[in-house]
């Protein structure tokens, strides 16, 4: 990547502790090009008006914004035009897991079989976005949680023993790559598997998507039933994400939650009956901006080209790696050249390490990065740092981290 493409990105213009920024935490979120800051404040300066509802000019026009967000989304992720209405449009990857988890389960066949006996299969690996909802399904119907166990690289995740993980179990929830090491579950050894017991899957892409092409129709014809990710992590506003669904499992799905825009006649005192989706699972007035300023990133990252895009991670990713295997005084749990490189200073307190970094201009994240279940399997009760790499990230990134961790090291001894 070009020079003129961190030039793009008012963020890294910024000196926090009158440092250089060398942002590391593209993972947790990331920054914004001046194209999705502009898309999003058009919105609000230009022809705004809520959606889905006027008649007049302004509001049609904002509709029409939106709801090409929506294809603009479909076709980036290897929908054919027209399937994007299997796109529903949420407020991050954390929702969309928990629509699944709530309406999916109330379809009456499933809702039949999901009780004691039978079983939500997740992984280590997981999100607490992709285990806590399960926990709550699995309270609520008395089926029980199945984990599919890190191996003991501690690195991958053990498959030895899936086929009987998945012998009656409802649904497999799994992660597309791991937030915090970084890895990517053999999809082709597991989705199927799942699929031929009839076992129903949920995908979640919210790292994945960041830094590989998406292929919908790949993945369904792979046996993924289910696919959510989060807008914020592909350079998009937050308060917006996406679940695609199977449109005949979203077609017999109920409402999620109840409003405006998701009916398709309101009786009362009963008898309200609903939309077809993407609208039944849209209730009340959405992140407008924010879903057509989505539909700007996406475009933004197209414009750029998955081939560029990868080639400047991938060289980014190795130079993470080696930049951390030089370091004698540092614990890498993460394979190499991930792009995701969870590590520690041996011996030191994540939460100080990542402070003396701040204080050197350097951003990483540190603690349990949401998968406190995966911190207890690597035996790190502090947690760890995380270094991750994005579209801006640079060797000078890379050289400022090197140094940083080395005075670290000095004053922490
Ligand atoms: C793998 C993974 N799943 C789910 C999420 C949750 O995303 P959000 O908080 O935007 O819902 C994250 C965010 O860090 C993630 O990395």
């Amino acid at each position: 990547m070009t020079p003129d493409l961190r030039a793009q990105f008012p963020s890294l213009r910024l000196r926090p502790n009158h440092q250089r920024l060398a942002f590391l935490d593209t993972a947790a979120s990331a920054l914004k090009p001046q194209t999705v800051i502009d898309a999003h404040s058009a919105v609000l300066a230009g022809p705004y008006a809520n959606i889905h509802r006027g008649l007049y000019h302004n509001s049609a026009a904002t509709t029409a914004a939106y709801e090409a967000a929506r294809a603009q989304l479909g076709a980036f992720f290897g929908l054919p035009a027209g399937a994007e209405r299997s796109l529903i449009f949420t407020r991050n990857t954390t929702e969309a897991i928990n629509l699944v988890a709530h309406s999916w389960a109330k379809i009456p066949a499933v809702a039949a079989r999901l009780k004691q006996g039978s079983a939500i299969v997740i992984s280590a690996l997981e999100h607490h976005a992709n285990i806590v909802p399960w926990q709550m399904l699995a309270a609520a119907t008395g089926a029980e949680i199945r984990v599919i166990p890190l191996a003991a690289d501690r690195q991958s995740l053990d498959l030895s023993n899936l086929e009987s993980l998945f012998q009656g179990a409802a649904i497999l929830a799994l992660s597309q790559m791991s937030n915090v090491l970084g890895v990517r579950p053999p999809l082709e050894e597991i989705v199927p598997m799942a699929k031929q017991l009839g076992v129903t899957v949920v995908m979640d892409g919210s790292q994945a998507a960041v830094h590989g092409a998406i292929n919908l129709p790949e993945l369904a014809a792979l046996g993924v039933d289910f696919w959510a990710c989060t807008g914020h992590k592909l350079y998009g506003p937050t308060g917006v994400g996406v679940l695609w669904g199977r449109p005949e499992l979203l077609e017999a799905m109920p409402p999620y939650q109840g409003g405006g825009d998701m009916i398709d006649e309101v009786k009362l005192p009963h008898g309200t009956t609903f939309a077809a989706p993407p609208a039944r699972f849209e209730a009340g007035t959405p992140a407008i901006a924010e879903g057509i300023a989505l539909g700007a990133a996406v475009q933004w990252m197209q414009g750029l080209g998955w081939g560029n895009i990868q080639a400047h991670e991938e060289a980014m990713a190795a130079l993470l790696t080696n930049t951390l295997a030089e370091l004698d005084f540092i614990e890498i749990y993460s394979p190499p050249h991930t792009g995701i490189t969870a590590f520690n200073i041996t011996s030191a307190h994540p939460a100080d390490v990542a402070t003396l970094l701040d204080q050197q201009g350097v951003a990483v994240r540190s603690g349990h990065h949401c998968a406190m279940p995966l911190m207890k399997c690597l035996d790190l009760p502090n947690g760890c740092l995380r270094a991750s790499v994005g579209v801006y990230t640079c060797a000078e990134d890379l050289a400022q981290l090197r140094e940083g961790l080395i005075k670290a090291k000095k004053l922490l001894g």
